[in-house]
Order: structure tokens, then sequence, then C-alpha cells
């Protein structure tokens, strides 16, 4: 009898492992079940805040999985896109115009490390939440799951300075994003696969303007001949006089599937870097190998995306820390070295084709830490974030 039972729990083991498609990738101290034993309920409770807001809001999923990936291209998977001030001073990477200044999904990582700091208090990262959150944002938007392997700590730096010259922007052609990709250790594949998130969320109208109006003075073209004509319509339409603030395409497609490599085939891309994509003899062989074969690229993005995942993870106690607020650097407890960046370059206009005047400004270096009173009331309106 008690032998019957075990073959029946290994049984029920194998299929819901099946459900678990891809194998984790393991890198270093980073494992699947990490938290089994400190924070058991800890994948549960980020899943079930997920789902429950994307119920409300269909642009959390897609914002989570940017966060995710934003946070992990620049200085690894730190969760230094999250942080609101950097100890050192700088101003942090969220300001980036490079995120087009909107980042979303940062509340449902609130959400879910409040949530968890009540269970198990300084042992679930932010790091490791936010690459939960962007998994199961993707599956609560029809992805079959996915391993994440856990461990990450988090970081106590963030500066928006690492980002120009070293992350994409929508002007990109296939040589530099190819070459971007490849200094974090990801391949054209990767690339390729990865750019199928943009078949859910949206843009705003400043990010794709550049191929709906004055595209080619030269030439006297107007809208970017490689662009669908009828989608080109249904943009200048929706974007008569594209300003930062405009996002008519935001949060259009809920569903993450291929259709984005069956888009780009049907000259109906949006971004400068996703028609590039097609265009490219090299990466149109992907796009169109992807928009043949759903299944395919369902397992090439989730692998791409746990190789996001381990992009320079800090690892072990003493390095990083745990943070009790995603928003904040610990004060106390173990802290890490401050991590060089990628080397800064001299900020470069990311959309040359829009007046420089129309962005926020770089607000100049605050002094940290400051008066707890400041802290105060800078934590209420952190609140309305
Ligand atoms: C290849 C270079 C990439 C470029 C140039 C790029 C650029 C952009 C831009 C300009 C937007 C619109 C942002 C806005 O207007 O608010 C966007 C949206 C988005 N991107 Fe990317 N992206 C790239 C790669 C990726 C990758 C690798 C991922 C994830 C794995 C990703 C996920 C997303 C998602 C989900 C959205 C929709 C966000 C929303 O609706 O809130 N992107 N991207």
């Amino acid at each position: 009898m008690e032998r019957l039972k075990l073959v029946f729990l290994c049984a029920l083991l194998a299929v819901a492992r099946r459900g678990a498609f891809v194998d984790a990738v393991i890198v270093d101290g980073l494992q699947v079940g990490f938290y089994s034993r400190t924070c058991p309920e800890a994948e549960n409770v980020v899943r079930d805040v997920v789902n429950s807001e994307a119920a409300m809001d269909r642009s959390i999923p897609p914002g989570l999985i940017r966060l995710f990936f934003h946070d992990c291209f620049i200085t690894g998977c730190d969760a230094s896109i999250l942080l609101d001030e950097s100890p050192a001073g700088d101003v942090p990477e969220k300001e980036s115009s490079a995120n087009g200044f909107t980042l979303i999904g940062l509340n449902t990582i609130d959400t879910a490390k409040s949530t968890l700091e009540s269970m198990c208090p300084r042992q679930v990262s932010c790091a490791d939440i936010l690459a939960f959150a962007a998994r199961d944002a993707a599956v609560a938007a029809g992805l079959p799951t996915y391993d994440v392997a856990a461990g990450r700590r988090d970081g106590v730096r963030s500066n928006m300075d690492d980002l120009p010259g070293n992350f994409p922007v929508p002007g990109h052609h296939v040589p530099r994003l190819t070459e971007l990709f490849a200094q974090r250790g990801l391949s054209q594949e990767d690339l390729v696969a990865l750019s199928g998130a943009h078949s859910i969320g949206g843009a705003h109208c400043f990010m794709f303007a550049n191929r709906i109006y004055g595209f080619s003075p030269g030439t006297g073209a107007d809208v970017d001949p490689s662009m669908d004509p009828d989608l080109a319509a249904r943009l200048r339409q929706a974007c008569p006089r594209p300003t930062p603030n405009d996002d008519p395409e935001r949060a259009r497609k809920g569903k993450l599937d291929n259709s984005y490599y069956t888009e780009l085939l049907a000259r109906r891309g949006l971004l400068t870097s996703d028609n590039a994509l097609v265009e490219d003899p090299q990466t149109r062989a992907v796009v169109e190998a992807f928009a043949r074969d759903d299944a395919l690229w369902q397992r090439k993005f989730a692998e791409a995306m746990q190789k996001v995942g381990a992009l320079d993870v800090i690892l072990g106690e003493g390095r990083g820390q745990v943070r009790t607020q995603c928003r904040l650097v610990n004060r106390q407890g173990p802290q890490q070295q401050p991590q060089q960046g990628p080397q800064s370059q001299r900020p470069q206009p990311m959309f040359p084709w829009l007046p420089h005047h129309r962005f926020p400004q770089r607000r100049p270096r605050r002094p940290f830490p400051r008066h707890p009173l400041a802290d105060m009331i800078n934590g209420f309106f952190r609140g309305f974030h």
C-alpha cells in the first residue's frame, strides 16, 4: 500500500512538473525553489498578486515584463529599476528617458513585497519578486509557465547615467541591437524572441512618430514606406500631435503570442526597432520561423527570459541586501560595495526626431540620507506613484 502511495505521488509530481516546460537555468547560487524553506509561499503570493492586479488592469502584464527587462539589462537583475533614490545621490534609473517616462507595475511589486515582508521578513529579495512577477505576468497573458531560479539579492545603487549608450532605443537597427544584446551575453535569436513581448502592451506616439511624420525629408516621404499604409493612417489619426503624454497604443493588445511576428511580416510593426527585425535578412529568417510556430517561439521566449534573469545577479549573504521596501535601500544591514555599472557614456538624445526641450529635465543630485521629515513626506507621496 505504501509503495502504491509513493508511485501515485511520483506520478503527481511528474504531471505538476510538466507545467513548467523549460528546464531552469541554474547559475551559481540561483536555484529553482530557493524559498522552499525560508518562505514557502513566496512564489504563490507573487502569482496571486499579479493575477489579481492583471484581472483589474490589463496594462499590468506588459508593464511587469518590461520592468524586468529594463532592470536586468542595466547593471543586472538587482532591482535597481525600482529604487526611488540611490545612496550615492545619483538620479535613479527609473527617471531615464529610455524608460519612456512610464514604468508600469511598480505598485504591483510593492504589494507583493509588503505581503511577503509580513509573512517572512527580510527573506525575499525585490529582484526575485520582479523575476517571479515577470514570469507570472507572461503566464497571465497566455504563455505556458516556466521555472524561475531565485536567490538574487538587491543592489544598492541606481543611476540613470548607466542607460545612455547601453540600452536599446526605438530608433535602433539590427546591427546596434545585436551589439547591445551581445554585450549582455544575449544572442540575436534572443533579441528576436524577446522582442515578441511587444505582442502585448503598447507605445506612446512619440516612440514611433519618426515613422509617420517627416520620415525622410530628403525624398519627401512623410511616412515610412515600409509601413502598411492603413496602419500609418490609423496611427496618424490616433497621434495628431505626438507628445510624451499621448499613449493611444497602450494596452491595445492583451495576448502574449507570436502575432508580433505575423504583424511584422504584414508590415505592421510599430517601432523602427521592430520593423528592423523583418528588414534585416538574418533576423527576418528568425521572425519567419516564430511566425510559423507559436510553440517554438513560446519556448525560445521562456528560455531567453531565464537568460535575462541570470544577468549579473548578486549572490550570497554579505553581498547586496534584501530590501525591506523595494523603492529604498535599507539603511542598515549587510551592504554591498557599490557595483560598477557599464561604462557611462555622454548622454545621447534618445529620440532625435523630437525637440529635446519637451522632455523632463534631469533633476539635480540629491543628498542622501536626508532629513527624516523629508523622508516621511516623500514616503507619503510615494503612495500615489
Ligand atoms: C529590442 C529592443 C527594444 C526596444 C527598442 C524596445 C522599446 C520599447 C518601447 C519604445 C516601448 C514603448 C514604451 C512606451 O511608450 O511606454 C516598449 C514597450 C514594451 N516593451 Fe520593449 N523594447 C525592446 C525590447 C523589449 C524586450 C526585450 C522586452 C521584454 C522581454 C520588451 C518588453 C516590452 C513590453 C512588454 C512593452 C509594452 C509596455 C507597456 O505597454 O506598458 N521590450 N518597448
